[in-house]
């Protein structure tokens, strides 16, 4: 069988986010944020992005599963433990703004909240694991989303500015890989996340949108800056969730389809931090769509300064799309869009399988931009079952993410320069598009379930085993 070769340092590991994992949501002074108000179950997401949503907790209504998440807030030391017998290499974290500034405007940072990651990243040196923290992941804070609407106003970079500012210079010691916004170009289909606003239904979408995005990819811009400038020998990149889009067929007019839907959805974002300028084809686009930014003195030119040091992106699946589509076919498609493609089989949540599409994507992006890439986030969301015995045989899970670290492999020896792969959801959590426990992913189960009961105690799955294999030899015993 193939053997394939991985760097010297190739950072191992697995990936969460604070709102998904943590809970303690109104511990040590923390305040609100949009996962606060999202309730659990698949509508979660319709609910808030809903033009009448009014960002409260309806407790009498609703679960929340993320108030308590999997409650690493007080068990962080015992997953670390099990995260380093697997000898893992790195963690990919968040940090919640607002256990930082609660309510995202403050002049001074929150002393209890800063305490709180200063004993996680401890307990990850402690075992020689790299941190690799996201700035953002999904948990903008509420009070900046109502008083503020979101990303829309320009003063929010001015909070965020002060976040980062805090963070760096408290963690500039403990922290050597950062990114900035999760999934950046996520907005584009669900924008309450990582924009912090709905599309009101009477509203243009466009214009609020993109000079939101402006306003982010100037604080993206900002926090490079004050990272190269605060931590010298740190890296930082950006985050894309990259989804490489096939044409359905060789139909010039999918094909062309096709390219313009990757343009917008794969490149726009990641031209602009990556390159630090607009792209060509969002000129037109921008024209197309009455779109006119508001751009500050000063702002191209930071945005050049702040071009990121490496590309993060999630991989989950690719996306097929066709330029006419019936209704049905609409419907089929993966939850970013497209429609079913007749070569690939889906998950239980219907997310198409695809490891070349992990290969294709890796290619894409080095031959495009030529910077190191990390694979921050892939994995296989299934419902796990606990046997008689108390194993649970997850060779399902062992099965997807050995394909996708081949495809890895193959696209080394493309050439592709790859940091690091760190599996997402190397714990069971909250889901974020479904709000489910049951949508599992990790090397490790945790007991809790989707209406909330459940011990919390976690039990090793036997792709924990063979994960830890994996790191041992490198890549090798696949
Ligand atoms: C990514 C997000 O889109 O996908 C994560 O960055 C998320 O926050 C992951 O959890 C998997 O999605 P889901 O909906 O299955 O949790």
């Amino acid at each position: 069988m193939k053997t394939y070769s991985f760097p010297k340092g190739f950072l191992w590991g697995g990936a969460t986010a604070a709102n998904q994992i943590e809970g303690g949501f109104q511990e040590g002074n923390k305040g609100l944020n949009v996962a606060d108000v999202l309730p659990g179950g698949k509508e979660r997401l319709n609910i808030l992005m809903n033009a009448g949503f009014d960002f409260e907790i309806h407790q009498d209504q609703y679960y929340y599963p993320n108030h308590e998440a999997i409650d690493f807030y007080h068990r962080y030391q015992e997953d670390i433990r099990l995260f380093a017998e697997m000898g893992f290499k790195a963690f990919r974290m968040s940090i919640a703004w607002t256990r930082i500034f609660p309510n995202g405007d403050e002049l001074e940072p929150n002393e209890d909240g800063l305490i709180f990651y200063d004993r996680v990243l401890d307990e990850l040196h402690k075992y020689g694991i790299e941190p690799v923290v996201t700035l953002s992941h999904y948990e903008m804070p509420l009070h900046l989303v109502k008083e503020y609407g979101g990303w829309r106003s320009r003063q929010v970079v001015t909070f965020f500015e002060r976040y980062v500012k805090a963070i760096f210079n408290r963690y500039k010691n403990k922290v050597k890989y950062w990114m900035t916004f999760n999934e950046i170009n996520s907005a584009l289909v669900m924008p309450i996340n990582g924009l912090g606003f709905s599309i009101q239904k009477e509203e243009d979408k466009y214009q609020p949108t993109f000079q939101a995005y402006h306003h982010q990819f100037v604080a993206s811009a900002l926090a490079v800056k004050l990272c190269h400038e605060m931590i010298p020998h740190s890296q930082i990149g950006c985050m894309i969730l990259f989804a490489p889009v096939y044409s359905f067929d060789s139909n010039p007019e999918n094909v062309m389809y096709a390219l313009q839907e990757e343009h917008l959805f794969n490149y726009f974002c990641a031209d602009v931090q990556v390159r630090g300028e607009y792209p060509a084809f969002m000129k037109r686009y921008f024209k197309e769509h009455q779109i006119e930014l508001e751009i500050q003195d000063g702002d191209l030119e930071l945005l050049k300064e702040g071009a990121v040091d490496y590309i993060g992106f999630s991989y989950y699946m690719s996306r097929t799309e066709k330029k006419v589509k019936t209704k049905e076919e609409a419907t089929q498609g993966n939850i970013i869009g497209g429609i079913r493609n007749p070569f690939l089989h889906a998950s239980d949540w219907g997310w198409e399988i695809d490891p070349i599409g992990l290969r294709i994507s890796l290619n894409k992006l080095y031959n495009r931009y030529q910077k190191p890439l990390f694979v921050v986030e892939n994995g296989l969301g299934a419902y796990d079952k606990t046997e008689e015995d108390g194993t649970i045989n997850d060779d399902y899970r062992i099965d997807y993410l050995c394909e996708h670290i081949k495809a890895m492999g193959e696209a080394i020896e493309d050439g592709v320069e790859l940091m690091g792969y760190t599996s997402w959801g190397c714990i069971d959590m909250v889901s974020m598009s479904t709000g489910e426990f049951s949508k599992r992913y990790g090397f490790i189960y945790v007991d809790k379930h989707d209406d909330g009961s459940g011990t919390l105690e976690r039990k090793k799955k036997q792709s924990f085993f063979w994960y830890k294999d994996v790191i041992a030899s490198n890549g090798q015993n696949l």
